[in-house]
């Protein structure tokens, strides 16, 4: 179900008390974050948290601020309009299923068609409200403007709530961004959520990682020596903002996949400023351009690895207009130590994209990235094994698989493994492996935030075979059997204890 604007879905969120409203006036400089932090940490997510009088250098701002909207299993299949997100995973599999890929290049492919079909193709439109409030900027001004702030135009990147998040932070960072970007020479369009530090009031960092696609378009426009027009947006139905963070293959558009999981085609309107499209119904965008090879030092940064990022050169991004709703309602989030809203992201990513996996690993039963890993640094799967050394074959596909490639450690399990209960992962690890014999570790690249790896971006993963060992594995005895009571007597204590 498509939400009508961002303010529908909070709406809709607070009726379902997964909304605590805050009245009282809160600084953005780390008060906020904390506050989002202890909620995050609280048993499922906690509540989203709606700051109505953000306080930015002692004043209140004109914005309120959401966070942790999506920080819960319910908030995160409400945001997506499903009751669970395992429905959209189903109609996801539908659509694989009706004529059955060949591999996973041609499974994508599919899946693109197929979504394509499905109500979801992005649809222009010449009004948005997102433009209700414009602010075109002088665009001779230079980007190192240091006159007095807020003279020529009334609303800067200084008067959005942007939070501090934590003290050691280089400043203030967007962190809830959808960067549409496009590749000037096939036209395709990416929209990807990478973070943004505000320098001054019209210039901001870009942090798109070297593996990301946003970084792939900017470097074509740098060979060009062109000017690359970006546009930010935040806010609207949240179906975008998810989008943005899923590890889609470069080439599978957010927006019609956004238009996918709302079942309706996503509005756009043409920016002021750049010729790029962007969702009619966002609360903010942020029209601007990144100049070829102009590169400035970013962070550091409290970061979803639970350390600060440090300092390394990114690509600035120049604003040239900020267009906004009235009522826009600035939505952000915190990372940093494990569990934070975007591991309830990470974790409907995977169950929405277990089919794809599934069809690719027919062997594949479940799936998941535990919150202790932080996305990349660990992955629980169990398998139906049939023949010997399939657990490796399982870890290496993955391994090539996107961003899957980031994974540092992959344990894979037998079917009868719960891989959502990492203490049962845990002893079926330490039980039936000989590290020697079951494990396996290659070179592969390494998320930028790794700071664990000698070199950064590169780096050795391990997987671990904790399946129960078939002949042809190197095992020369009987495997023993897994203790479980007989089910005649579960019954029996069931009744008794009922009584
Ligand atoms: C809250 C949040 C913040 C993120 N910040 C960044 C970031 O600063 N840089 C980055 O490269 N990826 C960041 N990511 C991850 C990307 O959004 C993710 O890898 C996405 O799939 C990238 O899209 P792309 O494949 O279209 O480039 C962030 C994800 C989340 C959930």
């Amino acid at each position: 179900m498509a939400f009508r604007s961002f303010q529908d879905f909070l709406e809709q969120i607070e009726r379902a008390s997964e909304l605590q409203r805050v009245s009282e006036p809160v600084d953005t400089d780390l008060v906020i974050a904390e506050w989002a932090n202890r909620e995050m940490k609280s048993p499922g997510g906690g509540k989203a948290l709606l700051f109505e009088k953000p306080i930015i250098d002692g004043k209140t701002s004109a914005f309120p601020v959401a966070i942790n909207t999506m920080g819960s299993r319910k908030r995160i299949a409400m945001a997506l309009g499903v009751n669970d997100v395992a429905d959209l995973a189903q109609e996801i599999q539908l659509i694989l299923k009706a004529k059955p890929p060949t591999d996973l290049r041609e499974g994508f492919a599919l899946l693109k068609q197929g979504i394509h079909l499905l109500h979801a193709r992005p649809k222009s439109v010449r009004e948005g409200v997102c433009q209700e409030v414009v602010h075109i900027l002088d665009s001779n001004q230079p980007s190192n403007y240091a006159g007095p702030a807020r003279t020529k135009y009334q609303t800067s990147l200084l008067d959005l709530p942007i939070l501090k998040c934590w003290p050691k932070d280089g400043g203030r960072f967007i962190t809830f961004p959808n960067v549409h970007t496009r590749d000037p020479e096939s036209g395709a369009r990416n929209v990807g959520m990478y973070r943004m530090q505000i320098f001054d009031e019209r210039t901001t960092a870009m942090h798109w990682q070297v593996h990301k696609v946003g970084a792939r378009h900017g470097k074509v426009y740098y060979q060009r020596g062109e000017r690359m027009p970006v546009a930010v947006t935040l806010g609207g139905d949240p179906a975008l903002t998810f989008a943005a963070t899923a590890p889609l293959p470069d080439g599978l558009d957010e927006i019609l996949f956004a238009g996918f999981l709302r079942k309706k085609s996503v509005e756009l309107v043409k920016c002021k400023t750049i010729d790029v499209e962007v969702p009619a119904d966002a609360d903010f965008v942020l029209e601007g351009f990144v100049q070829p090879g102009e590169m400035r030092p970013e962070g550091p940064f409290g970061d979803h690895t639970g350390f600060y990022t440090a300092v390394e050169d990114y690509p600035v991004f120049h604003l040239t207009a900020i267009t906004h709703r009235r009522d826009a309602i600035y939505p952000t989030t915190i990372v940093g130590p494990p569990p934070m809203e975007d591991f309830y992201m990470g974790d409907a990513t995977v169950r929405i994209f277990l089919p794809v996996f599934k069809m690719n690993f027919p062997e594949l039963v479940d799936m998941t990235l535990p919150p202790e890993g932080v996305f990349h640094n660990l992955v629980f799967v169990s398998i139906r094994k049939q023949y010997p050394y399939q657990a490796f074959k399982v870890m290496h596909g993955l391994w090539g698989m996107g961003q899957m490639m980031f994974s540092k450690y992959i344990v894979v399990a037998d079917e009868d493994c719960d891989v959502h209960n990492t203490s049962e992962v845990l002893f079926r690890l330490c039980a039936n492996t000989d590290p020697v014999r079951d494990s396996t570790i290659i070179r592969n690249p390494s998320d930028s935030l790794d700071h664990a790896p000698t070199e950064q971006n590169i780096g050795s993963h391990m997987g671990i075979d904790a399946t129960r060992k078939l002949p042809g594995e190197n095992y020369h005895r009987p495997w023993p059997e897994l203790l479980k009571m007989d089910e005649r007597v579960q019954r029996i204590v069931d009744s008794l204890r009922k009584n």
